[in-house]
C-alpha cells in the first residue's frame, strides 16, 4: 500500500503559555480533498503555517511519501510540492494579476549579471494559467487592486496551484465570498482534485466540507480530536465533535 501523501505526527507548537497543537497527528492521501474544521482558535492555522514552513513545531515531525521532511522555511515547503493559501491571503495590491502570481519565483532570461526578466513569458504563462483554470479575472494585465474578493482568492489560488504543487493547501478560502464567488472557488477546488492535486481544505463552512471533501479532521483546542470518511459522517456529528458536545 501506499503512504499517504502527508503525515503528521505529534506535533505540537506553543505561543508562551498559550498552546495552540498539542500532539496533533493527522494524514492526507493523494489525490483527495482532505478538511480541516474546527472552531476559532482551534489551531487549524496554526497547524498549516508548520506544514507550510512558517512556524516550527517544539515536537513532533512530519513525513511526505513516507519519507521524514522538516521544513525550516516557507520556500523548503514549496520545494517539496506544498503551496499554500493563507488565512489572510497575501496578494500586492498594487502589482498586477501577472506579476503576483510570479512574485518571488519571476523567470529569468540569461545569467549573472546580463539576467533580465521575462516578462512576455510570465505574461503569457499567467494568461494560460488563468484560462487552464477558467479563472474569472479581467486580464493579467489588471491591477489586483481592481479586483474583487473572489477575484482575488483565484488569484491566490492560483498562484498556488497553477504550479507544479501536489498539494494546495487552502485556510478559509472563500470565509470573505458572496455566494457565486464562492461556487466558482469550489469549482477551483474540485477542478484541483480532477487533475490528480491533493488539497487540505480548512473551512467553517460544514456544508462546504460535507459536500467537497474526501476526508476530514476535526480540531478542537490544538488537539485533533476526531477524523472521518466524508461519507461516513454527518454534519452532526461533525458539530458535536467540533463543539465537545456529546451525540444524542
Ligand atoms: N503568532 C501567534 N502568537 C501568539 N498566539 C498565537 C499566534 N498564532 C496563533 N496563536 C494562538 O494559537 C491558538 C490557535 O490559533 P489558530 O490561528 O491556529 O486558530 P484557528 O483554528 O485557525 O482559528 P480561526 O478559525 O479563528 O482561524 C489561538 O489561541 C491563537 O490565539
Ligand atoms: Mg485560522
Amino acid at each position: 500500500m501506499t503512504p499517504p501523501l502527508l503525515e503528521v505526527e505529534g506535533v505540537s507548537l506553543a505561543f508562551g503559555g498559550v498552546r495552540a497543537l498539542r500532539e496533533v497527528s493527522l494524514n492526507l492521501r493523494e489525490g483527495e480533498i482532505t478538511a480541516l474544521v474546527g472552531d476559532n482558535g482551534a489551531g487549524k492555522s496554526s497547524l498549516v503555517r508548520c506544514i507550510a514552513g512558517i512556524y516550527h513545531p517544539d515536537e513532533g515531525s512530519f513525513r511526505l511519501d513516507g519519507e521524514p521532511v522538516r521544513f525550516e522555511t516557507a520556500q523548503q515547503s514549496r520545494a517539496a510540492g506544498i503551496e499554500t493559501v493563507h488565512q489572510n491571503l497575501a496578494l500586492v495590491e498594487d502589482l498586477t494579476v501577472w506579476q503576483n502570481l510570479f512574485l518571488n519565483r519571476e523567470l529569468v532570461r540569461g545569467i549573472g549579471p546580463l539576467a533580465w526578466l521575462n516578462r512576455s513569458e510570465m505574461k503569457s504563462r499567467a494568461a494560460d494559467m488563468v484560462a487552464r483554470l477558467s479563472v474569472n479575472v479581467p486580464a493579467v494585465t489588471a491591477r489586483v487592486r481592481r479586483l474583487s474578493g473572489g477575484q482575488r482568492q483565484a488569484v491566490a489560488i492560483l498562484r498556488a496551484a497553477g504550479f507544479s504543487s501536489r498539494l494546495v493547501i487552502m485556510d478559509e478560502p472563500t470565509a470573505a465570498l458572496g455566494v457565486r464567488e464562492t461556487s466558482r472557488v469550489e469549482d477551483l477546488i474540485m477542478l484541483l482534485r480532477e487533475q490528480g492535486r491533493s488539497v487540505l481544505l480548512v473551512s467553517h463552512n460544514l456544508d462546504q466540507v460535507t459536500r467537497l471533501s474526501d476526508q476530514v479532521w476535526v480540531m478542537r483546542g490544538g488537539r485533533c480530536v476526531a477524523g472521518r470518511r466524508t461519507a461516513e459522517t454527518t454534519g452532526e456529528e461533525l458539530v458535536a465533535l467540533i463543539t465537545g458536545a456529546k451525540l444524542a
